[in-house]
Parts: structure tokens; sequence; C-alpha cells
């Protein structure tokens, strides 16, 4: 083991961190490389840098014109620079600025400076790789975002276990968490993904779930080391105001000192930039103290420098003034307002349905937030069903057989009501009579 991963290593000893690390996650360390060296030259080569392999001419990045003419109104060390590993500087404190505004609860609790990462995938991706063993278990809702599959089970050999998401009465099914939860400790630590909104179902719990998930791990932390991991890709699509608003992640930031949270989060969803593959990862425990929270961060330096170095630096500038635009924050909330028209008309579909006698092929789960609504299928098969409406001219994802996800999101909203009677037309056709 690397002396650098020792030293890490060493100032994490005693917290819950040193406990769920996997062995990759040990290993870790940031070397004293280029891009240490040349962040210390960039501070004291005052005569000339020929540290780091990019081209400058006039003290500035070189450019080709044709890529200066597309990035007018950015400098270039805002376009074709590389950005630092763990992202530029003036974005992640901003992000965990506004992180505190949303969730508020954050405030005052020590937390990680976000590291960007190209996209939540990657935060997933990188999570799994410094907690996850193969002789782990990662629980799950059981109906969750598939690519969990290939980060932590075929990627990291990692089990995956599954708990009921939803009781008969159509909540989330805490008492199935809990009982869950207490079985799916292996190799010395529990690992959970919470993802709200939730895909497929788009479901968000009330602060009340959240309470009973943060009792049912407090509880468990008592005798096992917990890494539990806030998705938060949908962040901010509520369309209920019994929802728990916030981040899960604040809820069990500072729960107990055996909980690692960790928030992945990013601007893909949150603002509209599927393509600028920008995303964070945030962690805390309680107990948390600024130096536990460096090495933690240089460790996660470590992971990005092994895989991708660094992330674009063109989409943090652009999402970095766009964050500090005038306008941000009403242009938002004008998009989350078209988002939520769609979900209002759907709900109305759906209602409507129900009351003519709801197609018995056909039972939609709870749905209050986010992207997707998903139907559980009787009776009739869900990949059929599927093949069926794209028949029709119509895409939409099976899951499991079982379940038809309905992206509301990418459907404009005068066109919700077709949508839905082709789903419930084409799931009557296929039901044997
Ligand atoms: C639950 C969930 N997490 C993460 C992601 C991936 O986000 P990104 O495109 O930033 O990698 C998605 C994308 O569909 C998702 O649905």
């Amino acid at each position: 083991m690397s002396n650098l991963a020792n030293e890490l290593n060493a100032r994490l000893e005693g917290t819950v961190v040193a406990r769920v690390m996997s062995d990759l996650g040990r290993r870790m360390f940031f070397p004293r490389g280029i891009v240490a060296q040349s962040a210390e030259a960039k501070a004291r080569a005052h005569r000339f840098n020929a540290t780091v392999g990019m081209a400058y001419q006039d003290g500035e990045p070189m450019t080709l014109p044709v890529i200066r003419e597309l990035t007018a109104g950015l400098t270039t060390s805002e376009s074709v620079a590389y950005a630092p590993t763990t992202g530029l500087p003036a974005l992640r404190t901003l992000w965990q600025q506004r992180m505190i505004e949303k969730n508020p609860d954050l405030k005052d609790v020590t937390l990680t400076n976000p590291v960007v990462v190209p996209g939540l995938t990657a935060g997933i991706s990188l999570i799994a790789d410094m907690f996850a063993d193969p002789d782990n278990t990662l629980l799950l809702p059981d109906l969750f975002w598939g690519n969990y599959r290939l980060t932590f089970a075929e990627r990291r050999l990692c089990r995956i276990r599954e708990f009921p998401f939803f009781d008969n009465a159509g909540a989330f099914n805490s008492a199935a968490f809990t009982e869950a939860a207490r079985g799916a400790s292996s190799g010395g630590k529990l690992m959970v993904m919470l993802n709200f909104p939730n895909n497929p179902a788009g479901f968000t719990p009330s602060p009340s779930d959240v309470d009973r998930i943060r009792t049912t791990l407090v509880n468990l932390a008592e005798s096992v080391p917990i890494v539990v991991v806030a998705d938060d890709a949908y962040f901010g699509l509520n369309y209920s105001d019994k929802l728990y608003t916030q981040s899960i992640f604040s809820a069990l930031a500072t729960a107990h000192p055996n909980i690692l949270a960790v928030k992945v989060d990013g601007a893909t969803k949150e603002d509209f930039v599927w393509g600028f593959r920008v995303g964070f990862v945030t962690f805390s425990f309680k107990g948390m103290t600024r130096d536990h929270a460096d090495a933690l961060e240089t460790k996660m330096a470590g992971m990005i420098r092994s895989i991708f170095s660094s992330s674009s630096t063109l989409s943090q500038s652009i999402l970095l003034k766009a964050l500090q635009h005038p306008d941000y924050a009403a242009q938002k909330e004008q998009a989350r307002k078209v988002l939520e028209a769609r979900f209002r008309t759907l709900q109305s579909v759906l209602a409507a349905k129900e009351k003519e006698g709801r197609a018995p092929a056909l039972t939609p789960l709870p749905c209050n937030s986010g992207y997707f609504m998903s139907f559980r299928c009787q009776g009739i098969n869900a990949e059929e069903l599927r093949l069926t409406l794209l028949d029709r001219g119509v895409g939409t994802i099976s899951v499991k057989d079982q379940y038809l996800r309905v992206a509301f999101a990418g459907v404009d909203e005068r066109d919700i009501k077709e949508l839905y009677r082709e789903i419930f037309d084409a799931a009557e056709a296929l039901t044997p009579s």
C-alpha cells in the first residue's frame, strides 16, 4: 500500500469511513504527480510554467479559431483548459451553498466540499468502487434504476437485496424496509441506496416515512457501519406539499457516527442539462471533522484521477455562469412548472380512468414527483405491452416484465391524454377475455 494511502487511512482511522471502505478505497490516494506539481507551479512559477500537458500562447490556453467562435462569451481558460481534478472551485462552493439553501437542515452541518464528477452515474460508480466489495450487499426497493445493477453488482460483484417498495395501501413500506435492512448487512457493513423522487415510480416519501427510515438505520448503526447513498437525480421535482422536500441526505448526514451519508446529485435533471455531464458527490457523518472531510475528498480525487482525470471545463463554466445568472431561479421554476402541469394532467387522466372502472390490467403505482410513473401489469406481460405500444408508435419502458414505466416528463402536456389512451387501449387489447 502506498505511503500516501496509509497517511489518508490514518487520518480516517476510527471513523465510519475506515469501517466501510472497500479494498480499493483503502488503497486509493492522490499522487504527488503532475496535477499536484502543476498546482504548486501555478502558485509559484512566476517566470515559465512548463508543467502541465496543455499548450499556451501569451499566457492563455491555445485554442482553434472555430472553437473560440463557438465558445464566444467564455475565456479559453473557461472553455478548453483542464478543470481541477475535483472540479472548478467556484462551482463547488456555489453548489454547496445552494444545496444548503434547498436543504435547510444541512445548515451548520460539516460537509465535504462537493466533488465534481461527469454526471451522477460516474458519482454512483465511484461510490461503488470506494465502498463495495464482492461480499457486500446493496439494499434497494424492488423498483430501482437498473444501472445500479451494473455499477454495484456487475462491476463490484456486490449482491443486491430488494425490499417491497409499497405496502398494500400504496404507502412506503417502512416495515419491509426495516425487516430487509436488518437482514442485509454482509461483509461487515450495510449499504443502502435511496433514490427519491424514484426512478421508475416517481415516488417521494413523507416526512414520517423519512423519520422511520432514519430510526431504522440509527438503530442498526449501533451494531453495523452503514453507507447510505442518496441518489438525488430528480431533486426538487415535487408535486405535492405532503412530501419530504429536502434530500433524505439531510435527515441522515449527522444521524449517527456509524452512518456515512453520501449525496450524489447534479445538474443533469435538476438544471435540464442531461448531456453536460456535471454531477457532485458530498459526504457527511456525525462527528466528521474538517480533516476527515479533506482526507475523504483526497480519496475521491484519487478515484477521479484514476478513471477520468477531471470533468468537462466547458460544462462546468456554463453551469457556474447559469447558476449566477439573475434569471436562473425564475427560469428553473418555469421549467419545473411545465413538468408539474404534465403530472397534473396525468393525475386527472388516471382519476377519470379509475372512475370509469380502471383497466384491470394496469394499476398505477404511487407517484407524486419526478419524471416517471409506473403501472403494475396484471394478467399481461409488460414487455409484450411495450412492444404492442411500439407498433402504435408509442415508446415506454418495461421493467422485469411486470411494470411499465412511462416518462411523462418527455411528452408535451397536450399529448398526455392521447398517450395514456393508447396505453390503456393496448393493455385492454392484450387482456385475455
Ligand atoms: C435515478 C437516476 N440516477 C442517476 C441517473 C444518471 O444521471 P446522469 O445522467 O447524470 O449520469 C439517472 C438517469 O436516468 C437516474 O434515473
